[in-house]
């Protein structure tokens, strides 16, 4: 299976200039890591500048979409909006907009189908807020709140196929931190994942659904992540915006997958 690369960029840069020399990165590299998939995900007020930009080296993604078409909704920007403009993917459940914006899992559920009922694929973020000592009862808590948190998401969602939604299985404790996941727990819980996905799904979906990692990935740990059979990509936070890092990684990414 290709893997994805998700670019989260967060509320960075700090300008459109800004914006203009990383995705002046991204276009230079992207290519050499085909047929691996590159998802960009720019705040929303850069996002015509990377369409200009970006050919078909890079697919576009929004950081969020609000869950109607209306109208009467200030501030908020439609699935349709998305659409219209060239968007196909929209990371939803995000930590920082569940702890920040209060989102709850009615919410994400509703924009879970807002976006599957527009065309746009879903980025449907999960994981546990505490990282304490792995032993059987931490490995049953995080169990237990994984499929809650997938029960109430995914609540009444229809799929017709993998590919109408990816999930990220990102630890609370390791977004925005000095330390990723380690390897070997990452995999076990993508697997717990896909076991719940079958479930609920079926074997077909839940073997060919992309499932990723997200949390403090950077350039000496994305290789290691991507190596692994299991996890079919990862999503990454601060290092999309820091040029330095960014370019390492994508050095390191063109080595690898090239
Ligand atoms: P990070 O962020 O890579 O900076 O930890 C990950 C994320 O945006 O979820």
């Amino acid at each position: 299976m290709n893997k994805f690369i998700v670019f989260n960029f967060k509320m960075t840069p700090s300008s459109l200039a800004k914006a203009k020399e990383i995705f002046c990165i991204f276009k230079k590299f992207s290519q050499k890591i085909k047929p691996n998939k590159i998802i960009i995900a720019p705040p929303y007020v850069y996002l015509t500048e990377a369409l200009n930009v970006f050919e078909k080296e890079c697919s576009l993604g929004a950081q969020d979409v609000f869950w109607f078409n209306r109208n009467s909704a200030t501030g908020e920007i439609s699935p349709k909006m998305l659409k219209s403009l060239g968007v196909e993917y929209v990371i939803i459940g995000h930590s920082e907009r569940r702890e920040y914006f209060n989102e709850t899992n009615e919410i994400i559920n509703s924009k879970i189908k807002a976006c599957i009922s527009n065309n746009l694929t879903p980025i449907l973020c999960i994981g546990e807020k505490n990282r304490k000592k792995r032993d059987s009862s931490s490995s049953f808590r995080i169990k237990k709140i994984l499929f809650e948190q997938l029960n109430y998401a995914l609540r009444g969602v229809i799929l017709k196929s993998s590919s109408d939604l990816i999930i990220t299985y990102e630890p609370v404790w390791a977004v925005g931190a000095d330390k990723s996941e380690d390897l070997e727990e990452a995999q076990k819980v993508i697997n717990l994942i896909r076991f719940w996905l079958a479930r609920r799904f079926s074997e077909k979906i839940a073997e060919n659904m992309h499932i990723l990692y997200g949390g403090s990935v950077n350039s000496q740990n994305i290789i290691p992540f991507l190596s692994l059979k299991e996890i079919n990509g990862v999503l990454v936070g601060r290092a999309s915006t820091n040029k330095t890092e960014l370019t390492r990684l994508f050095k390191k990414l063109a080595i690898r997958l090239g």
